[in-house]
């Protein structure tokens, strides 16, 4: 059975749909596949990406890859309207296998749930034609800092990331994103970080990531009980030491993830 952190239930299926729309703003300004024509998206999830890079680049066709029949079988329904641009396909993209060489290639939170990374690079690679672009945005999770000290948020963060380890994921991968690229051969590796610094002179932001936030850290919560490695009430008291983060005068919100762009 494949472990994943934020399982496969409609609720986790529509909180991606909601994140990509409120993280849109900062994961685009640095995406650019206007010269391409033929994309890979690795771990495409239920197509909220894929929406967005439709909607970006109307000569964009994508070929979305997912390990989840249950997420492509979503992807193909909030797609429907797109069936002459996208193809999806459910392989493990660490044994990537396809007949088709690509133009592009597009990673966001994905990377992050695989344990061999570096093999999804090189496999990554050998599909694409030379010049191709690849933009991947990762998750840097040891970024996450608030105030004021918050002990039962700081007992979830860790079980949550822990149990990211134990799938096999890494939740630092943002880190490696240079490494990973340079060692699979890509050339011309750009990195940059983008996320949040809020404090009470953002109110409504600081509102807006701490609600953000709780779906996020929620995403992981049946996994957690299911293992038995959080209970209820642990759950219940990292959401009231986020709604206590922001009802405090200092509060401070920070999280950073990092962004890749290179040349294969
Ligand atoms: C957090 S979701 C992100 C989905 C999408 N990129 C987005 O931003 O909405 C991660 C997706 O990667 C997929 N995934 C994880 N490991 C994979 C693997 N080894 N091969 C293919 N897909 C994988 C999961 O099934 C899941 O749909």
């Amino acid at each position: 059975m494949v472990q994943y952190l934020h399982g496969y239930n409609t609720q986790e299926q529509q909180r991606l749909i909601d994140q990509a729309g409120f993280l849109g703003p900062l994961i685009y300004p640095s995406v650019d596949f206007s010269d391409c024509k033929n994309l890979l998206e690795v771990g495409s999830g239920v197509g909220a990406q894929t929406a967005v890079l439709l909607g970006l680049f109307p000569e964009l066709r994508i070929t979305s890859v997912d390990f989840s029949e249950a997420q492509l079988a979503k992807a193909r329904e909030n797609l429907s309207g797109f069936s002459d641009r996208v193809t999806f396909v459910n392989q493990d993209v660490q044994y990537l296998d396809l007949r088709e060489k690509f133009d592009a290639a597009f990673f966001c939170w994905a990377l992050e749930h695989i344990s061999d990374p570096q093999a999804v690079m090189h496999r990554v690679k050998s599909h694409l034609l030379p010049g191709a672009k690849i933009h991947i945005t990762e998750v840097f999770n040891s970024t996450f800092y608030y105030e004021p000290a918050s002990p039962a948020l700081a007992h979830y963060y860790r079980v949550y990331n822990q149990q990211q380890r134990n799938f096999g994921g890494n939740p630092d991968v943002g880190a490696q994103l240079g490494n990973l690229l340079a060692h699979a051969g890509f050339k011309q590796i750009q990195l940059s970080r983008s996320g949040f610094h809020l404090d009470q002179s953002q109110p409504d932001e600081l509102r807006g990531f701490i609600e953000f936030w709780k779906m996020l850290m929620k995403s992981g919560a049946p996994g957690l009980l299911d293992t038995g490695a959080i209970s209820q009430n642990e759950i219940d008291a990292m959401e009231s030491d986020l709604d206590g983060i922001l009802a405090d005068e200092n509060a401070v919100f920070f999280y950073q993830f990092v962004q890749a762009k290179a040349m294969a």
